[in-house]
């Protein structure tokens, strides 16, 4: 390569003009330009076109000045709209001209066109010229690919694969601690980028886009017009090109790093960079900005003690200093994001992983965080006392202040939510390392406030990373950190901070922990780095981080980078995103609303209303992120918003919904799929979207098949809305507002074994409530009637979840048919084998109704309703009026009908519901065996009721009691409700996808309820 210290050409001005008319045919005025090591000269030609005349250093080989040509040829041809300079050839039609020295020896000399511009060093850096900068050079170096050339192997000390060089230079640097500085970033480059560079891409690159060698348009200075001084040129590691040019382009930027991301993404829009590349640019700028101290320093010391180049460095050595100060993981995760790359390999998936396995982790506290009231920790706002009373570092008054919040909200579990800006980092530690003058504020993991003690455990398998306790003021206190490594996701880590130091005792690295094992306990303010008690839950995507090098807190600038490194834990801790957004109107508002705009006979559950927004499985969510186990809700057969049902909802609705006056397939399918779990004879189905309107329906049916309205129903019962049905509801009718009993109803007593006189034989039970439809039918017969009907729920509900005495309903069909009515099961509520060993409740009971009416969890939430009956009364009923709904039927309702089949057939959702019935009754009747006021406990499948009573044996309703235990569940996270003419049993229904684990959950809060509820009471 050229010598350095081999004397500049010494051509004169005349000389110059001479060349440049001889050999290029331009007879113009030159000016000289400064040169190291050759000699140019600015050449004005007549026409009014500039020119550089170069005449090379003699010492310079040949094949590198025919390689520089070679270069621009190879532009020329294939990317002549680059804003690179063009070569002009000699008269004679060469690239290069040869010019003889003073000396004799021979000089290359070429001609290239003078490119207008403005050096970068003189302009503005801003963002859009960083790009614009990394466009240009992307776009010469994607011209260059498949370019090569002798000369364009050369081996010097600017080439960056040689930056370990530098290491023999290091002797040069008088100062102990830049020495020591540079010192870390060659051990570094020896060890771990040196022996990746010979896998990266390399090419034919421009190698020194210094802030002379780029030229700024001056009308639009966000855009680079042009790269001149191919000097440097050489094959390398193609991503030292961007290398140069930030160690060059950041020096002195106010975020360094931040203006390298711009250039490398502008750089990648062009010809994009690959992971491997970016991930070694961070230490590549610094190995150039080395490479640069250390030539200076050894120069400086043969130059003896010049002031112009330790000024000239000194940009170089802040910038250095800065870079060492830095985290490179955290510098490679920006410039990679800029570039459009995960911050960390494989941060995507994890996060990925996690929501899509959110519902299989194991809960982090002993009662699951979603289930539990919570409220935000008001770290958000500077002014608030508890920001205050932490950030001055008094964690007792920030304690006391956030105890008596939760205390006036009933909020169990305080929030500090990923993202959020805050004011209580005050230490110097939280100064920025990236951004001058910046602080690191923004809160980067997921805190949990609860008690000093809160036990934790880990929501998945892990492996103990580290445990330490860091002793700086407001820092972590004990600190774990967990790998975890789960199958089908790259491994991540999880960080648990401010734990109490019980932790770092039992747990050392290595310790493989289970899913749902204890990882410690929050720590007191002693014991936590002084903070009221809280854990700083945190999930690392990149495993190579030590716990204290994992960013707790990071900078606003670059939250979309944190996000992927450190992305937010509240999925993997079970935190519903509705903790931290709510939408929509607040709860008094709409109660409000409803108010001024609706029915007022609506009423409202619970004296505190709640608000859902979100319905999962056997959970539904409210506006602030409590999940609610709901017990209560039988609509939700299998659970709020079953897959299968959406998607069948959803795909039949966005092709085709019409109704029964046109051929569809899937009423039909329906109708034989229903009817085939029925009894024989069975067989004809009728659809509706009420369960109102179904027993409407039958009503039309009863009479026009039997010509009579008399029915007979039970006592308490309920069977539906309209004026006709609440006519036979002794529910309503018999209650506030209620008309009393219409003259064709006659009701009969519940049969109601628990409450049945003493001095009945339990054998007798059902002869002896089935003698009172005997004498219903007794007194209509004295009136002269008989009855067209007899209607009764299979287990009657709202009279409080009341199980037939065996061969009751044998006993009452015989009597009605044999009177010349006809029998209805209401289904409504027990139908869709909610009992478990049967798909309808009335098969317990050994009969077959004439007609059967269903509703509520037909269409898991859809409207719909069924009529199901014999051949025989459908002929009758066929009297020549149309029965038409114009809904009833249609192919979206079907669509959800069949699809709820499906998934009760498929999951096998009847044995679910018998085998999770069968522990619920064994565990309420535990309850029972501890619980003098739990009267009865009855059930069949999840169909479930508590009878609750004063005194077991007077069976006085606990009625006051019911309604306290009923909201003290509420308060505790499970819906139930009460029912019965004396609202004393407690009425259980859930979705049939009900888990042993949900079981325990409500068995748990009733158990817990109930002592609370009786030691108040005592
Ligand atoms: C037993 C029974 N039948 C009929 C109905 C009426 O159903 P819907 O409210 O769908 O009209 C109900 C509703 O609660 C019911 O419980």
């Amino acid at each position: 390569m050229t010598n350095v210290s081999h004397p500049a050409p010494q051509f004169s001005p005349g000389e110059a003009v001479d060349l440049a008319t001889r050999h290029f045919g331009i007879a113009g005025s030159v000016t000289p330009l400064d040169s190291e090591r050759d000699q140019n000269f600015k050449l004005a030609a007549p026409d009014r076109s500039l020119w550089i005349l170069k005449i090379v250093n003699a010492s310079e080989p040949l094949a590198e000045s025919e390689f520089q040509t070679a270069l621009f040829d190879h532009l020329e041809r294939n990317s002549p709209d680059l804003a690179v300079p063009h070569l002009r050839k000699t008269t004679q039609g060469a690239s290069l001209a040869h010019a003889r020295g003073t000396g004799g020896e021979d000089h290359a000399v070429r001609m290239v066109s003078w490119l207008a511009g403005q050096p970068l060093a003189e302009s503005q850096t801003t963002p859009a010229l960083l790009e614009s900068l990394g466009g240009a050079l992307g776009r010469l170096d994607r011209a260059l690919q498949g370019f090569i050339h002798p000369g364009a192997l050369r081996s010097f000390d600017w080439d960056i694969r040689q930056a370990g060089r530098a290491r023999q230079r290091l002797h040069h640097i008088g100062d102990d601690r830049d020495r020591a500085l540079v010192e870390r970033f060659l051990d570094h480059f020896d060890a771990e980028v040196a022996p990746r560079l010979p896998a990266l891409r390399a090419q034919v690159i421009h190698n020194d886009a210094n802030d002379w060698n780029v030229l700024v348009d001056p009308e639009k200075p966000e855009r680079v017009a042009g790269l001149i001084d191919f000097g440097d040129a050489l094959h390398s590691a193609l991503i030292a090109e961007v290398a140069v040019a930030c160690a060059y382009a950041i020096l002195d930027a106010e975020d360094p790093i931040g203006a390298a991301a711009r250039l490398a993404a502008g750089f990648h829009a062009e010809y994009p960079l690959r992971e491997e590349e970016l991930d070694l640019l961070f230490d590549l700028i610094a190995m150039r900005l080395v490479t640069s101290v250390t030539l200076s320093a050894a120069r400086k010391e043969r130059t003896a003690d010049n002031p112009y180049l330790s000024i000239s460095e000194a940009p170089a050595w802040r910038l250095l200093n800065r870079l060492g100060r830095m985290n490179r993981r955290f510098a490679t995760a920006i410039l990679r994001h800029a570039c459009g790359f995960e911050a960390a390999p494989g941060a995507r998936a994890v996060t990925g992983w996690i929501a899509a396995n959110r519902a299989h982790l194991a809960p982090i506290l002993d009662r699951h965080p979603a289930t539990l009231a919570k409220a935000l920790v008001p770290y958000g706002d500077p002014r608030n006392p508890m920001t205050v009373t932490s950030a001055a570092q008094q964690p007792d008054k920030a304690t006391a202040w956030w105890d008596a919040y939760c205390a006036e909200h009933g909020i169990a579990l305080g929030i500090g939510p990923w993202g959020e800006a805050r004011t209580v980092y005050t230490s110097d530690i939280f100064e920025s390392r990236f951004v001058e003058g910046a602080r690191r504020a923004n809160h980067l993991g997921l805190d949990l406030f609860m008690p000093a003690g809160t036990r934790l455990y880990t929501p998945l398998a892990a492996t103990v990373r580290s445990v330490e306790i860091e002793e700086d003021p407001l820092g972590y206190g004990c600190l774990v950190a967990l790998e975890h490594a789960p199958p089908g996701c790259p491994p991540f880590i999880t960080l648990w901070g401010h734990m109490a130091h019980e932790a770092g005792r039992r747990l050392k690295a290595g310790d493989r922990l289970e899913a749902g094992a204890l990882v410690g306990e929050m720590g007191l303010p002693a014991e936590n780095g002084g903070w009221a008690p809280h854990l700083h839950f945190q999930i690392s995507t990149d495993t190579s981080l030590a716990a204290r090098d994992i960013l707790g807190v990071g900078e606003e600038r670059y939250l979309d980078v944190w996000k992927e490194l450190f992305p937010d834990a509240a999925e993997l801790a079970g935190i519903p995103p509705e903790t931290f957004q709510q939408s929509g109107r607040s709860r008094p508002e709409i109660v409000a609303a409803r108010k001024a705009s609706l029915l007022p006979n609506l009423s409202i559950s619970y004296s505190e209303p709640i608000k859902f927004v979100r319905g999962e499985g056997a959970w539904l969510i409210d506006d602030r992120g409590r999940a609610y186990l709901d017990c209560f809700n039988n609509v939700c057969h299998l659970g709020h918003a079953h897959p299968d049902v959406v998607d069948a909802i959803a795909r039949q609705a966005a092709k085709l919904n019409t109704n029964t006056r046109y051929l569809h397939d899937a009423i039909v399918t329906y109708a034989e799929r229903l009817t085939a779990t029925l009894p024989a004879g069975l067989s004809v189905a009728s659809f509706a979207c009420s369960g109102s309107e179904a027993n409407s329906l039958m009503l039309r049916m009863a009479r026009t098949h039997t010509g009579r309205s008399e029915a007979i129903v039970l006592d308490w019962a309920y069977h539906g809305t309209t004026q006709e049905l609440i006519d036979l509801s002794p529910y309503k009718y018999k209650r506030k507002g209620g008309k009393g009993r219409p003259a064709h109803v006659f009701e009969a007593a519940i049969p109601d074994s628990y409450r049945a006189p003493a001095e009945w034989p339990d054998d007798e039970h059902a002869k002896r409530f089935a003698e009172s439809v005997a004498e219903q039918i007794a007194d209509m017969a004295r009136q002269g009637r008989a009855p067209g009907l007899f209607l009764a729920e299979s287990i009657p509900s709202v009279a409080g979840q009341v199980f037939l005495p065996d061969g009751y309903l044998k006993k009452v069909y015989a009597m009605v048919r044999a009177a010349g009515g006809i029998c209805v099961a209401d289904e409504v509520q027990v139908g869709f084998g909610r009992v478990g060993s049967h798909w309808w409740a009335f098969e317990t009971q050994g009969v077959t109704p004439d007609v059967v009416t269903m509703g509520k969890p037909i269409g898991n939430g859809h409207p719909m309703a069924a009529v199901v009956t014999t051949a025989e009364i459908a002929a009758s009923f066929n009297n020549g009026m149309e029965y038409f709904n114009t809904f009833g039927g249609n192919p979206v309702s079907c669509a959800a009908g069949l699809a709820v089949l499906d998934v009760i057939e498929r999951d096998g959702l009847r044995r679910n519901a018998q085998e999770i019935g069968c522990y619920l009754m064994a565990r309420f009747k535990a309850l029972q065996d501890r619980y003098e006021i739990v009267g009865d406990v009855r059930g069949q499948g999840l169909f479930l009721g508590i009878e609750l009573v004063e005194d077991r044996k007077s069976k006085a309703p606990a009625t006051a009691l019911a309604r306290r235990i009923n909201d003290g569940v509420r308060a505790r996270g499970v819906l139930i409700g009460t029912e019965g003419p004396h609202d004393n049993v407690l009425k259980m229904r859930p979705p049939m996808i009900f888990s042993r684990a949900n079981a325990d959950h409500l068995v748990g809060v009733l158990d817990e309820t109930l002592a609370a509820v009786l030691a108040q009471e005592a």
